[in-house]
């Protein structure tokens, strides 16, 4: 993700926002990010992608980041709002149990 990729696309709050919150404001906890901007309030699709964030910026790699690409971020982020589901952790296969 470029910095000026929204992660939470409910409020437009760009992966730089964020992180330079977390330097600068260095909240002890990734909910406190929702000062910034209302990063996470919304539909909640971005909180994990938050704490990723926080989690990065407070153990001080050179560059937090998030490795998806914006279109699928954004992609997968419609189909939570559609479906109250992350994606799919697991693609079971479908083994054939019949007998
Ligand atoms: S994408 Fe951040 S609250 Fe919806």
């Amino acid at each position: 993700m470029e910095p000026d990729d929204p992660v939470c696309l409910c409020f437009g709050v760009s992966k730089r926002k964020i992180v330079n919150y977390c330097r600068r404001e260095k909240p002890p906890v990734a909910s406190l990010i929702s000062e910034c901007l209302s990063a996470g309030t919304g539909c909640g699709w971005c909180i994990p992608f938050l704490k990723s964030l926080h989690q990065q910026a407070i153990e001080g790699p050179e560059n937090p980041d998030l490795p998806l690409d914006p279109q699928s971020y954004a992609k997968k982020r419609a189909l939570y709002r559609q479906t109250g589901q992350r994606e799919e952790k697991n693609t079971e296969s479908h083994s054939d149990n019949k007998i």
